[in-house]
């Protein structure tokens, strides 16, 4: 095993296991010692305990019980499991919210909400601080030196619920106007940077700033920016809560995939570790599976690179349909296990489920769970987790291995805001995310690994960085970009590089802006967001080398026109309002490249030229053969061994060719060599010497 920290010190597992409430079965102590019977049958280890919990607390103001935890924490500790321990400002008690409304948060239309739901408290409020602050202090003292506490599990899903968590009353203003105060210091700074001339919208006094008014896109992107800086700090308050009482014990909160309006890369600094709450709907009967595919691997990418060094799991996922999904269908065990080897394949060392066991009333009663309503060992899914159970086991090996990749690219989430908070550029074809997945699909296509991460990142380790659409230029981005050309790197960048500052204010002077129009030698100089769908036809020039490849090339839904101010014209626009003009251009900095791919090209053009980049840069590849369409590819590598882990997305059969290695099958326990056959949705482990 290599150096890599394990997500539980000395607890050498991969995760397995799921949220676990038996504050919901306290009358009926024969079914919690039903479940310390069955966890051990179903190979689980880690749960999630107390999410929820707070009125089994302390149900008067001041009162406070936790005899059942003590038992289910002693009970863990003996079964030998461990328990992510939450805190449980997620729901609020209704006699708190009776007697403190400020607690509750206010709408958009400025009414104060009702009790209600979950995940809906005000994140000023002083009151509510003080009261988490208590209860999380007794729950750490309490559990301190218990050897089933393995971490924490601040809150739930921070800022999940219909509204984003935004809350408008007195107190948050106030914070949002005092943040603006701080990042800005004087009201001119403001005007200026939001550009508040405009409809006559400069404030002479900051209470009179409403982030309501979304006339100024500049107003709104810095309200997102609020609105994670609220959601951080409530997580650094709670874990300034137990920090001190517990400092070994590592700390989380469970994020919400690619969610458009929480910037994770940020959030992702503050806590230990990276948790991810995931519920894809595979099904080998969705046409558009391999698309749902590589959107979760995308997210897996994203979420291996909030920390390299540390492996990262999933605190939510499910073992069969969740009941908020419109389809619901039963998940045959195959899929089970892709969904789960996919994320071991990105880097994750834990796969836990919402939830343990069905309760039998409220909205989550028919939501998927390890133990249905029948309580029975022998249903379906019971046995689909026990059998990833047994796999696991096989896969301990795989713990502290990890993924190096020569190619990065910017996903960038205050980027996306600017985009698509900018009208003219937003609406129809604003789609930040499709963008950046059909960029990276053609390397997924081939198992070639990519590092994902925003404009902050490092860029120099890697051979090739893609920039998908990034809108906004963060200062210092523009001359990390040319540094990294200038040293050899190869950037590729989509349209809309390079619009707006970090303000969303556009750059004078030409796109791409701040100094990329030298950087890429053109001049881009207007975009045409077209009316359909419609292939825009681009032809590569004679002569290029690419054209040896593909001579015809094919854009869709937005172009931009095109200047070679010093870059070589790899291909033109066939016809159109752009007819005759340059659609991808290149300039080569010594070893390095610029290159603008002005339309956004459909998969066939991408893939011909993610093929040319990962032979002319010689990127790492698991095999040398192509890999079919709709199997998956991931690597991770320790001191001795590569493991590979292969995953067919599709309803067919596909056979990959192994290309002369000996592989022993982690699974089966097989020795493969030459061609190997997965069956549709077969998923598997190849451990490799190296
Ligand atoms: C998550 C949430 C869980 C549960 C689950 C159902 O978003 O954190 O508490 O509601 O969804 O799928």
């Amino acid at each position: 095993m290599s150096a890599r920290s394990l997500l539980f010190p000395h607890f050498a597992k991969i995760l397995h296991g799921g949220d676990y409430n038996p504050d919901q079965w306290l009358h009926a102590p024969e079914v919690i010692d039903e479940d310390f019977r069955l966890m051990p049958l179903a190979g689980c280890n880690t749960f999630s305990v107390g999410i929820f919990s707070w009125t089994s607390y302390e149900r008067q103001e001041g009162v406070f019980t936790f005899d059942w935890l003590d038992d289910i924490m002693d009970r863990m500790a003996k079964a030998g499991n461990r328990v992510v321990l939450a805190t449980p400002s997620g729901a609020k008690p209704a006699w708190m919210a009776k007697k403190y409304p400020e607690i509750r948060r206010v709408n958009a239309s400025g009414v104060r909400e009702p009790q209600w739901h979950r995940q809906n408290h005000c994140w000023a409020s002083r009151v509510y601080r003080e009261k988490v602050a208590i209860i999380n202090t007794r729950l750490a003292e309490r559990y301190a030196s218990h050897p089933a506490l393995a971490m924490w599990h601040v809150s739930n899903e921070l800022g999940n619920d219909d509204l984003f968590g935004q809350c408008y009353c007195p107190l948050c203003l106030a914070e949002w106007q005092r943040w603006l105060e701080r990042r800005y210091g004087s009201l001119e700074n403001l005007n200026r940077a939001w550009w508040a001339s405009f409809w006559s919208h400069e404030f002479t006094a900051w209470d009179e700033i409403d982030p309501r008014d979304w006339s100024m896109d500049g107003l709104s992107v810095d309200w997102m920016r609020f609105r994670n800086w609220q959601i951080k700090d409530w997580y650094e308050f709670e874990a300034a809560t137990l920090r001190p009482i517990t400092p070994a014990i590592p700390i989380t909160t469970n994020f919400m995939g690619l969610l458009p309006y929480i910037n994770y890369a940020e959030l992702a600094r503050s806590v230990d570790v990276i948790a991810d709450d995931q519920y894809p709907a595979y099904d080998l009967d969705d046409p558009e599976m391999v698309d749902s595919a590589v959107k979760i691997s995308f997210k897996d990418d994203v979420y291996r690179c909030f920390k390299p060094d540390r492996p990262w799991m999933l605190m939510e996922s499910c073992p069969d349909a969740p009941q908020w999904k419109p389809i619901m269908r039963p998940k045959p065990a195959e899929v089970h296990q892709l969904e789960m080897l996919q994320a071991l394949g990105h880097g994750a060392e834990g796969t836990c489920y919402f939830q343990w066991r069905k309760g039998l009333g409220s909205r989550e009663k028919l939501h998927g769970a390890v133990v249905d309503h029948s309580g029975r060992e022998d249903s379906r899914v019971f046995r689909s987790v026990v059998s990833l159970a047994e796999k696991y086991e096989k896969l301990t090996p795989i713990l502290g291995s990890t993924i190096t990749a020569e190619v990065g690219l910017v996903y960038d989430w205050e980027a996306r805001w600017g985009l698509e908070n900018s009208e003219g550029a937003a609406g129809r074809n604003w789609d930040y995310e499709s963008v950046a997945y059909a960029n990276y699909r053609p390397f997924w296509e081939q198992g070639v690994a990519v590092d994902i991460f925003a404009s902050e990142a490092e860029f120099s380790p890697y051979k090739l960085l893609i920039l998908p659409q990034l809108w906004m230029l963060k200062p210092g981005v523009a001359t990390r970009l040319r540094a990294f050309v200038e040293g050899g790197g190869v950037l590729v960048s989509t349209g809309y590089l390079g619009i707006c500052n970090e303000s969303n204010l556009c750059f004078p002077g030409g796109w791409p802006g701040d100094g990329l129009m030298d950087l890429f030698g053109i001049w881009n100089e207007e975009y045409d967001t077209l009316p359909d769908k419609r292939p825009v036809p681009l032809a590569v020039e004679a002569g290029h080398p690419l054209a040896k490849q593909a001579a015809m090339l094919a854009g869709k839904e937005v172009c931009a026109s095109l200047h070679a101010n010093g870059a070589e014209v790899v291909a033109r626009y066939v016809d159109g309002r752009f007819q005759g003009a340059p659609a991808i251009t290149v300039k080569r900095h010594g070893r390095g490249e610029a290159c603008y791919v002005g339309s956004r090209l459909d998969l066939e053009s991408l893939r011909v030229l993610a093929r040319d980049f990962t032979r002319r840069l010689e990127l790492t590849k698991p095999f040398p053969a192509e890999i079919p369409v709709g199997v998956a590819v991931q690597q991770r590598i320790d001191d001795t061994q590569r493991f590979v882990f292969l995953e067919n997305f599709t309803p067919h059969p596909q056979v990959v060719d192994l290309g002369g290695v000996t592989a022993s099958d982690m699974i089966s326990g097989e020795t493969r060599m030459g061609l190997l056959t997965l069956s549709p949705a077969q998923s598997t482990v190849l451990a490799i010497p190296r």
